[in-house]
């Protein structure tokens, strides 16, 4: 469906200056029909819009419960077949780009199975919680070379801890995010990181301290003993090819691990020049929720990026212990999302941004009510919202 009454004035004023949003699930009511949009439930309408009111146009289409899948400048829209000039002319939405199922059918997976894993060195073991943090977290690197584990940004391995369980029966592999870019942290393609807790808690029944079995031997694994490793696994957290997009993402603790991976893919591999066919020029932006300061993980590394790249990489940390949100409660990666509310809806009605969640499982649900709270002030339904993105793959989690 074509709309143009988003222009006052004819096309020909603004020449090259006038762009096409192709919006999807507009939704019909009181301010819809006031503005005489010709509105569907399914199927895409076609705005044109002057560049000097794309945000305003941006914000009256996210107040409609609209969502632009598409912005083209007009005469790229033209070329490309666009209906620009074509009223009364329904498009159904794309479906998920064949290229996409395709680069998601390269993405190598289970190289190494549990029956047969690559035995790797480790090279390096160092804590990463700084004095006064809580906790054990340490960064492995383990040695792949000699073997055929290659893996992407995003992905995970199985770690198998040696010597076997209650029953007697060999220990079952643990997963662990991978840290570090396909180049591995030696630029030389032959290794593989970890950033990983020991877990430690106190028994429930008993009161006693109770350790993690692999976490605890992946923290004290000494440099140069061997490692059994399996995969690599997972496709949910890929990081898109698109240069220009924007990366939010949304982390606790060790959920930095991916997180870590895409920022050095962006910007650390690049003066490395390790990815030639990689430059990002987008924007990407960590919120890091972290109970110390001196438990922020990677947190000069971060801060170094931040500070180099300021143009593309923001760095906004919650603090759970130290600071607080607005109403006196502990600072959580949620009550970031509450603050920021307004640009981060902005910037996901951009059809390439990309949301990403890591880390624990309990922040899954209170950041989906805070995004459900937050849309409906803004007259939108999140689970609408957040499915389509889903279906665009523009949405992503992976909690444990
Ligand atoms: C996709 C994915 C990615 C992951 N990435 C990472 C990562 O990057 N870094 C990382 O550190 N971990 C990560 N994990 C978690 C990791 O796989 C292990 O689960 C974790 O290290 C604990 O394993 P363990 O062998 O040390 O603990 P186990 O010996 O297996 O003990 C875990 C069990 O202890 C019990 N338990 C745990 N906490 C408590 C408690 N507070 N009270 C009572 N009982 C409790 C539960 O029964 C739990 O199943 C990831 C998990 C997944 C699925
Ligand atoms: N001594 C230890 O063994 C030790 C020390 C620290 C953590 N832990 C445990 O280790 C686990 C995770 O460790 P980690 O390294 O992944 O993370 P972490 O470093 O503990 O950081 C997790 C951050 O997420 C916050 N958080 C907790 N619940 C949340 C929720 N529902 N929504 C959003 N944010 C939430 C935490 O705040 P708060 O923790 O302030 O609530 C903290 O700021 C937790 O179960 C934690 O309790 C153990």
């Amino acid at each position: 469906m074509y709309l143009s009454n988003a222009t006052s004035r004819g096309s020909t004023e603004y020449g090259s200056r006038l762009y096409i949003y192709e919006v999807v699930g507009l939704r019909q009511n009181g301010q819809a029909d006031r503005l005489n949009y010709p509105v569907r439930r399914s199927g895409s309408t076609f705005i044109t819009v002057p560049y000097n009111r794309m945000n305003e146009e941006m914000r009256r289409i996210l107040r409609l419960g609209g969502q632009i899948v598409k912005i083209e400048p007009l005469n790229e829209a033209a070329r490309n077949g666009t209906p620009v000039s074509v009223p009364g002319k329904v498009e159904q939405p794309e479906k998920k780009s064949m290229t996409q199922a395709k680069e998601k059918s390269k993405v190598p997976v289970n190289i190494y199975k549990p029956k047969n894993p690559f035995v790797g060195k480790c090279l390096e073991n160092r804590e990463l919680v700084r004095e006064g943090g809580s906790g054990t977290v340490r960064h492995l690197t383990f040695d792949l070379s000699g073997g055929d584990l290659h893996y992407l940004e995003g992905q995970s391995i199985g770690i198998i801890p040696p010597g076997t369980d209650e029953r007697g029966k060999p220990h079952k592999l643990r997963l662990y995010s991978i840290a570090s870019t396909r180049h591995g942290d030696h630029g030389n393609d032959s290794t593989v990181s970890l950033c990983v807790r020991k877990l430690e808690y106190q028994h429930p029944e008993t009161g006693e301290t109770v350790y993690g079995v692999c976490s605890s031997y992946l923290c004290g694994l000494e440099e140069g003993a061997d490692i059994s490793i399996t995969g690599p696994v997972g496709k949910e957290m890929l990081l898109p090819d698109d240069e220009d997009a924007t990366i939010v993402m949304l982390a606790t603790g060790t959920g930095i691990a991916p997180f870590r991976a895409f920022l050095q893919r962006m910007f650390d591999s690049q003066e490395q020049q390790l990815n030639p066919d990689y430059k990002f020029k987008g924007l990407a932006w960590l919120i890091f929720g972290i109970p110390y300061t001196a438990n922020i993980l990677y947190k000069d590394d971060l801060e170094k990026m931040a500070a180099e790249y300021s143009d593309h990489f923001r760095l906004t940390y919650a603090i759970s212990r130290e600071q607080q949100a607005a109403d006196g409660s502990k600072m959580y990666v949620q009550n970031r999302v509450s603050e920021y509310a307004d640009e981060l809806f902005e910037l996901m009605q951009k059809p390439n941004t990309h949301v990403y969640m890591c880390g624990l499982k309990g922040m899954e649900p209170p950041i989906s009510e805070t995004f459900t709270k937050e849309a409906e002030e803004r007259d939108m339904d999140w689970e609408e919202f957040r499915k389509q993105m889903k279906k665009e793959d523009r949405w992503h989690v992976e909690v444990y």
